[in-house]
């Protein structure tokens, strides 16, 4: 910035075409103080899960919770209990696939097996119950062979299917909370990170 120029509050561009770095250094500056937030808002949203038991013996609050404590419990690294307690937070925004959002949330913070399993749970999950609905239990079958496949079963079996006790005694959402803000704290990956 040449000597004289005014540090700008905000962008003055119309089109992206006519902007400068200078109108994205203020973008970034009001940027700054909201980074950090994502926790909270990922918090609120696993707070609107309360109540809304869809039908299960427990609500989905529950079931992420109780998903997280199993595998805290189990000695799972804090990635993989933050992967268990938001992987069902795509089931009411995304009902058709919710497997997939909570996969895209936490993309650029985990690896690509724990990516990998958010992703495909819903399948995987579908061996337990898909045959009393009119589908296939084995549809999980064409992922056979993948390097992520045991991981992902393995997800299921000891900690997702398992979950809906109503007399299981869960941890507190506060109790993942710095969990959760150490996990996303910062992405691995993402296409606005300056190498
Ligand atoms: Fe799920
Ligand atoms: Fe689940």
């Amino acid at each position: 910035m040449a000597d004289g120029d005014a540090i700008l509050d905000r962008a003055t561009f119309r089109t992206m075409v006519e902007s400068t770095a200078e109108d994205w250094q203020a973008i970034a500056r009001a940027a700054a103080p909201h980074r950090g937030e994502l926790p909270d808002r990922l918090l609120a949203h696993l707070r609107l899960l309360d109540n809304d038991h869809g039908g299960f013996a427990v609500d989905r609050l529950e079931h992420s919770l109780q998903t997280a404590t199993r595998a805290h419990r189990d000695g799972r690294d804090e990635e993989y209990v933050v992967c268990a307690l938001l992987h069902d937070i795509g089931d009411i925004l995304l009902p058709a696939n919710h497997a997939e959002l909570a996969a895209a949330i936490l993309k650029p913070y985990v690896s690509e097996a724990n990516h990998w399993t958010l992703e495909h749970h819903g399948v995987f999950q579908g061996y337990y119950f898909f045959h009393h609905i009119g589908l296939d239990r084995d549809m999980r079958e064409q992922f056979r062979g993948h390097p992520h496949f045991e991981y992902c079963a393995q997800f299921c079996h000891l900690y997702d299917q398992n979950s809906f006790d109503p007399d299981y005694e869960s941890m507190p959402l506060e109790a993942f909370e710095p969990m959760l803000r150490r996990v996303t704290a910062a992405p691995k990956l993402s296409i606005y990170k300056v190498d």
